[in-house]
């Protein structure tokens, strides 16, 4: 059988673990040639496309990135992207499709499985907020990044009597932030699922500097938002198509926090470094078991589901019940990092 393989969306580390897991057990148990495709969807509809064997997945374990590339596609989104896509499977000859990816990318696979494409999907992103998937690849190896991070500005925000704020990544959800402000012992973790009231900030701040200590350790995820109603003196700017900018929320905390209290503060901005490098044992884990069960799954003739890790079981979960939704921090977690400030 011909099996397509892509990875779209941001990278993540753990992606290669995921396809060496493909090619192996494609090649070995069911003697399969796996199909590559570049950068994402962007690939299917390009045709750029080499056959991916053994070779090219030596040593490639515990490797960053994708060695297949990847890109912010979506064909159903485009004109006639769709039509491209379904006009590469048909001449590449492909029998089943492997779609790794996050939120847009697991969307346009769905689209591709109801126009009647043999479809399996494993999730990745390192914000963690695909539904149906107790963890997705790449999440563990950010929260390890960010958590070393919150480490180190420790010492320097206590030498230097600062506030520290700390953006991390999590447009959407904050699962970054809630764990690794719990791991790194942050004073205050906001998230996107949780709006902040900067009033209640300044009192905290002033209390906690007053009272015992002479620095803190605000850990905030990108997509946070103040409370409705707020009075803040800054605006948050927004992205040409409406996202999120990287740095912005970290920027206008400070300015607030600074203009109320006088305090000295500084912005550290993650950003892409929680994407790099070298998977933790986690990612290659989950990436290889998540690869074995898609290549089983699409060899045993299963269509439009995707890989789920369901407690301590890798699961199928029907990929239309994923595409669109968001998985939100719970409130226990939340809670911990509140009652650990
Ligand atoms: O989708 C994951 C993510 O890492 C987000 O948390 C972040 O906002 C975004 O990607 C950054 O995307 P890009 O690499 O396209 O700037």
């Amino acid at each position: 059988m011909r099996v397509g393989l892509l990875t779209g969306g941001g990278d993540v580390p753990g992606l290669n673990a995921a396809i060496r897991a493909v090619v192996k057990r494609g090649e070995g148990e069911y003697g399969h040639t796996i199909i590559g495709f570049r950068n994402g969807w962007r690939g299917v509809v390009d045709g750029f496309s080499l056959p991916l064997t053994r070779q090219h997945i030596r040593n490639q374990l515990a490797v960053g990135g994708t060695l297949l590339g990847t890109a912010r596609y979506h064909p159903h989104a485009s004109d006639g992207g769709l039509d491209a896509v379904l006009s590469t499977l048909e001449s590449e000859r492909i029998e089943a499709l492997i779609c790794i990816g996050g939120d847009g990318t697991l969307h346009a696979a769905s689209k591709v499985a109801e126009a009647g494409v043999r479809i399996v999907a494993i999730p990745k992103t390192i914000d963690n907020d695909v539904w149906g998937t107790d963890q997705s690849i790449g999440f563990d190896t950010a929260v390890t990044i960010a958590t070393e991070a919150i480490d180190r500005i420790h010492t320097t925000a206590e030498s230097h009597n600062r506030v520290m704020i700390v953006e991390v990544m999590g447009r959407h959800a904050g699962w970054i932030a809630a764990t690794s402000g719990i791991a790194g012992g942050a004073e205050l973790v906001l998230v996107p699922e949780a709006p902040f009231d900067i009033d209640k900030i300044e009192r905290f701040l002033k209390h906690r500097h007053r009272a015992h200590a002479s620095f803190s350790i605000i850990v905030v995820a990108e997509g946070a938002v103040p409370a409705e109603g707020t009075s803040m003196h800054y605006e948050t700017p927004v992205g040409k198509f409406g996202d999120i900018v990287a740095g912005a929320i970290g920027e206008r905390l400070k300015a607030e926090i600074e203009r109320r209290t006088g305090f000295d503060t500084r912005v550290v901005v993650l950003g892409h470094v929680q994407r790099g490098g070298i998977p933790t044992p986690v990612d290659r884990i989950l990436g290889s078991r998540f690869g074995v069960a898609a290549i089983d799954a699409a060899s045993g003739g299963q269509s439009d589901v995707m890989t789920a890790l369901r407690g301590e079981r890798v699961e199928m979960v029907p990929l239309s019940e994923v595409a669109g939704k968001v998985k939100y921090v719970p409130d226990e977690l939340l809670s911990v990092a509140r009652a650990l400030a």
